[in-house]
């Protein structure tokens, strides 16, 4: 258990956290489907060629727009299976592809966006990935991060101290900071929102500059 809380969840962790999750993870993560809408929607209000980064079983690929065409990427076998067979009547997804967030093979500039949605808790290092995203989105585009991360008070202080043993286990930290994530060099910090369930997760939505 000491190792638990002193080490950050790693792509193994990862892998074997998510294979146990796959079956059942859209059940679970039902409180997260008014946040995964409403970010949803704000992608589809810029359209345009986006990355979704974590796009694990793929559960908001039905949720965007003909104007939005995708390339979905994961790192766990067993989500990206369901997301594969989601997508492949969708003709706005272009591929979904096995690939770790902390280093994406796509050149600079690639996408119009990234949408990663209960995503940024799972990697090793959170900052090193969104400033990935900044990378390959092009000048202008948006990069948009939602997530649960650390409460400071509250109800969600008590579950997050409670569950950040279980980190590995979970395949995501519960109580990351989100303080790493509000400066990163090469995007502005555009909004930062809370949403439902009762403020338990925001979104964050940067820019890149021009
Ligand atoms: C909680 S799920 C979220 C899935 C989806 N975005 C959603 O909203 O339902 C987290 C996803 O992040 C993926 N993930 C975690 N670490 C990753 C990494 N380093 N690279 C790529 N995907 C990763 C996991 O495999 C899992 O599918």
């Amino acid at each position: 258990m000491k190792e638990a809380n002193t080490r950050a969840v790693d792509g193994a962790d990862v892998k074997s956290a998510y294979a146990r999750w796959a079956p059942v993870y859209e059940v679970i993560a039902t409180p997260t489907v008014p946040a995964r809408k409403l970010a949803a929607k704000r992608v589809n209000a810029l359209g345009g060629r986006f990355l979704e980064a974590g796009v694990g079983s793929g559960s908001a690929l039905p949720l965007y727009t003909d104007n939005v065409r995708l390339v979905g990427v994961d790192l766990s076998h067993d989500m990206l299976k369901i997301a594969r067979e989601r997508a492949a009547t969708m003709a706005n997804v272009e591929a979904i592809v096995e690939m770790d967030l902390m280093s994406l093979a796509f050149a600079d500039d690639t996408f119009d966006g990234v949408i990663c949605m209960f995503t940024i808790t799972a990697v090793p290092d959170a900052a090193q990935v969104v400033r990935e995203f900044a990378r390959v989105t092009r000048p202008g585009g948006t990069v948009m991060v939602a997530s649960h991360f650390e409460a400071r008070s509250g109800p969600w202080w008590v579950t997050d101290r409670l569950l950040t043993p279980f980190s590995r286990r979970l395949g995501w930290n519960p109580s990351m900071p989100i303080d790493p994530l509000l400066a990163i060099p090469g995007l502005t910090l555009a909004s930062r929102e809370e949403l439902p369930p009762m403020g338990l997760i925001t979104l964050l939505t940067y820019t890149k500059a021009g």
